[in-house]
């Protein structure tokens, strides 16, 4: 799959935050855990709440509706490393964010 513009550089989340982006019929989270960024489905796998509206905390992101954490490079839960949403590549080229989808 080819890389495809998500958004500008200076769109990304600050510090230790997250935030949400729209890329199709799809809606990326993109976390900032310290400095790394990560690009993670949306929509939790609880009962679909969305991960870009929620908060990154002890390097977790954390779902706003009902607080379930998961781990921003390997998309796992922390409660359940089996449940996973999906991790996507990405890189920053030029001032632009690009995700592989
Ligand atoms: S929908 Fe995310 S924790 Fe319930």
């Amino acid at each position: 799959m080819p890389f495809r513009k998500l958004t500008s550089r200076s769109e990304l989340p600050a510090l230790n935050t997250v935030r949400e982006f729209p890329c199709g019929e799809k809606t990326i989270c993109i976390a900032n855990m310290n400095g790394t960024f990560s690009a993670l489905d949306n929509v939790c796998l609880h009962l679909g709440g969305p991960l870009g509206e929620g908060t990154v905390e002890h390097g977790k992101v954390v779902c706003p509706w009902h607080g379930w954490q998961y781990d921003p490079r390997s998309g796992a839960t922390t409660h359940n490393p089996n449940l996973k949403v999906a991790v996507y590549p990405m890189k920053i080229e030029n001032g632009d964010v690009l995700v592989e989808i």
